[in-house]
């Protein structure tokens, strides 16, 4: 019974060739820590969103033996029990097929069937959407591969056959990942009519003629740029540095507040309009982590950033043209809420009906349940809910730069996303979209790991991690406008985790991660459509699609 199992092989020696999608598959590459698939100028591995018609049932595999977005067709209703409808498919790594051609052999799931339920008639927060960040070092990494290359990463992330992102953080100046620390107007010095922030910086115009095409590349109609500030000129700082114990001189409140306005402007003027922006990068790391952060800063406290938000930035934003230009506060770590908001309100009462939103970085999540970040939006109705930076390889015991092939690594992130999607999350944006085999370059050295790594040796190579198709089990599936529905694994104790959605064209959409070296067997059962039988591989993340 394997007329259902559907693969097509990059080497011809096993096809079941699904010829409604567009696939090309995954080459795959043995690295130190697993498995990479390996793109060049003239290929890479695409997947054309699946649209599953009438009772059929798309599943979309990845796992740790080596499926990377491997496709299988199910349906409601068929008799399940010999396993016909086991997503196993093609390995495509070892080029073999591990198929249940004995129907009557139970090679999997030797246990009874996990219950999942899904159900409907619960609908819980709207997805806003994906993204990753443009940096500096991305800018600069794409900009020393050949335009085929580059095109390549631009579709495998914002084309709808890539992984659908639609959304891309930038800072305002410099970051820590660029080559140097850079704001506007460095000089002249005390200007503060920013007399000399009157265009953008070159390397901006080489970061928005990427991100033009990008877009033309991506097909994107609409691309929600987030932008965010690290450091102002160092002038406008009480230290005068970069980076250390330094907050923003009183007297230039304002124009810090006009820095972003010129920001909007400028940008817009390039036709490159900006969707958001931040009250700044991660605040506590210009008071609190000085002896940790080496990199551009500007500390506040929530006191200092309630006067700045509603009596400079807040009125100098929304007086202006680009007063529908929305605003994201915090930006800094989960455990930091809802203290911060709660004081910023209590020292400007009203404050926060500047925000639209709230911004927070993924890199403590452990120290504090998501939860708090469901009070947070409940005690504040109406504000989005946005991760706004996440990567893995800036903690002390973890390896400072990438693990290339890491499952392990692609396994956290399809875990955090699920669990804080979970939660009242509408969306994510990750770092970097690409850094280098050493995981920068980094101005500071602070290398971490990204989805995508770009071989600056022979600089005709570029890597994809499974960190990449982790998030593209969410990104590419759960487009803008989906609504999170109920589903519930019933089952304690399980390593089974689900999330669900319900997606604009009403499709269904359910995340299944498995993170157990064992597979297992689902039952999932719809509140409309019934039941169907999935067998879930070890190691693997799924994602299912059905009417
Ligand atoms: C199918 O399974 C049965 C029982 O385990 C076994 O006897 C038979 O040889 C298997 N057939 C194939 C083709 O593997
Ligand atoms: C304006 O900034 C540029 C660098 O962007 C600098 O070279 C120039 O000297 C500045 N102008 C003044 C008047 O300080
Ligand atoms: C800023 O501009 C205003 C008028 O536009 C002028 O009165 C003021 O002196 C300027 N300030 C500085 C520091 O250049
Ligand atoms: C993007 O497409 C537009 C319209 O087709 C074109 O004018 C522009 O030059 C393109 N930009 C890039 C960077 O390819
Ligand atoms: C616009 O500016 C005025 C004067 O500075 C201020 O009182 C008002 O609150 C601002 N409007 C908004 C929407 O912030
Ligand atoms: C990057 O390219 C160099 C030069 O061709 C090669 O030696 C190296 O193995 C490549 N890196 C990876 C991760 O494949
Ligand atoms: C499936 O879920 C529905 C409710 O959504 C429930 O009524 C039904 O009993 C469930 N079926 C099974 C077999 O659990």
């Amino acid at each position: 019974m394997i007329t259902k199992i559907i693969r097509t092989s990059t080497f011809g020696l096993l096809c079941f060739i699904f010829s409604a999608y567009a696939n090309t598959d995954c080459i795959p590459r043995e690295t130190k820590y697993g498995l990479v698939c390996v793109c060049t100028s003239s290929y890479c591995d695409y997947l054309e969103n699946p649209q599953p018609i009438s009772d059929n049932v798309v599943v979309i595999t990845s796992s740790k033996e080596g499926q990377r977005f491997a496709v299988t067709n199910l349906r409601f209703g068929d008799d399940n029990t010999d396993f016909e409808n086991s997503a196993v498919v093609a390995d495509n790594r070892r080029n073999i097929v591990k198929l249940l051609v004995n129907g009557t052999k139970r090679l999997f799931g030797l246990n009874d069937p996990i219950k999942l339920s899904i159900d409907r008639s619960v609908e819980y927060q709207k997805i806003t959407g994906f993204g990753g960040a443009f940096t500096g070092t991305v800018s600069h990494l794409l900009g020393i591969l050949d335009q085929q290359l580059q095109d390549h990463i631009y579709k495998s992330y914002y084309h709808k056959d890539g992984i659908g992102f639609n959304m891309l953080r930038t800072p305002i100046g410099g970051c820590d990942f660029d080559l140097e620390p850079w704001a506007y107007n460095e000089l002249p010095e005390n200007d503060a009519n920013l007399s000399n922030f009157t265009k953008l910086d070159p390397r901006d115009e080489v970061k928005i003629q990427q991100i033009e095409r990008l877009k033309n590349i991506s097909n994107l109609n609409e691309l929600r740029i987030m932008a965010a500030a690290w450091s102002p000129p160092r002038w406008m700082k009480s230290n005068g540095e970069w980076t250390g114990f330094g907050k923003l001189k009183e007297e230039f409140y304002q124009s810090w507040a006009d820095y972003h306005l010129r920001f909007l402007q400028l940008m817009d003027a390039k036709k490159m309009p900006v969707w958001a922006i931040s009250t700044g990068n991660e605040p506590f790391n210009g008071n609190v982590f000085v002896f940790f952060v080496h990199f551009m800063s500007l500390g506040w406290v929530p006191r200092t950033q309630a006067v700045w938000l509603n009596d400079f930035l807040g009125p100098t934003i929304r007086n202006s043209t680009y007063k529908d230009v929305l605003i994201f506060g915090n930006e800094d770590q989960r455990y930091s809420y809802p203290a911060w908001f709660k004081e910023m309100d209590a020292f400007r009462p009203g404050v926060l009906d500047y925000l639209n939103g709230f911004a927070v970085h993924w890199y403590w999540d452990e120290f504090l349940a998501p939860i708090v970040m469901d009070k947070t939006v409940e005690k504040y109705p109406g504000k989005i809910l946005l991760n706004t930076e996440s990567c893995i390889g800036d903690k002390p015991w973890q390896t400072h730069g990438p693990e290339l092939g890491s499952w392990n690594r692609g396994q956290i992130y399809a875990s955090a996303y699920l669990k804080n999607l979970q939660h009242s999350y509408n969306g994510w944006i990750d770092w970097n979209i690409v850094l280098d085999e050493q995981g920068g370059p980094n101005y500071v050295e602070n290398f971490v790991d990204a989805p995508v790594i770009v071989n600056a040796t022979n600089r005709v190579e570029i890597y994809k991690q499974p960190i990449f198709y982790a998030m593209g089990h969410f990104s590419k599936f759960v487009p803008k406008g989906s609504v999170r529905i109920e589903a519930e694994v019933k089952k304690l104790l399980t390593s089974l985790e689900v999330v669900a959605f319900k997606r604009p064209d009403e499709r269904i959409v359910v995340v299944l991660l498995n993170s157990d070296g064992k597979a297992v067997d689902v039952l999932l059962n719809d509140s409309v459509q019934g039941e169907i039988k999935i067998n879930v591989p070890a190691n693997s993340w799924h994602t299912i699609i059905y009417n």
